[in-house]
């Protein structure tokens, strides 16, 4: 009997100690998950947070963008084609641009960007994204 309920408190002892393992493995798998959830969640927010601030500018780019294209077009008009198309597109070195939409597409405004034109020196230091803003400022202004 004795060693009937010594044996009984060994087992009692064992699951004690099974328990316990158990709980530091279910901890530290919680602990684990809960970093990884951790890291998750920060990784997430942060490529949320980026992708959302990148597709957002990606978007003002792409549809609303029309506005920022249209100003960096403008820009890179004024920097690259004003010295010889003038400032207001009256012309100087180069043919007015005023009216340039209707006899031009975006298109091919960007392939006389890219490639010159008679008088006109490629413009190639242009990205074709450079020469597509200043193009479609040009057509849409
Ligand atoms: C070095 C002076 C110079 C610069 C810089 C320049 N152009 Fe020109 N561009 C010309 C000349 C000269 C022509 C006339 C070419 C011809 O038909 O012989 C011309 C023609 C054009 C034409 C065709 C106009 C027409 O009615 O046939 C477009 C469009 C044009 N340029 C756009 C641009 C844009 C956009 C930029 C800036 C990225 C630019 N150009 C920069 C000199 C320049």
């Amino acid at each position: 009997m004795k060693k009937g309920v010594y044996y009984y408190h060994d087992i009692q002892k064992e699951e004690v100690k099974i328990m316990k393992k158990l709980l530091v493995g279910v901890f530290s798998v919680m602990l684990v998950l809960a970093a990884c959830g951790g890291g998750d969640d920060t990784d997430d927010n942060g490529d949320t947070g980026g992708t959302g601030e990148e597709s957002g500018q990606e978007q003002e780019n792409g549809d609303g963008g029309a506005e920022e294209t249209a100003q960096a077009g403008e820009e890179l008009y004024n920097t690259n084609c004003a010295q010889c198309h003038g400032a207001d597109l009256t012309g100087g070195a180069g043919p007015s641009l005023e009216n340039v939409g209707d006899e031009y597409s975006v298109d091919d405004i960007v392939d006389i960007i890219q490639n010159g034109k008679g008088q006109m020196p490629a413009q190639d230091h242009l990205s074709e994204e450079e020469s597509q803003q200043i193009a479609e400022w040009l057509v849409n202004r």
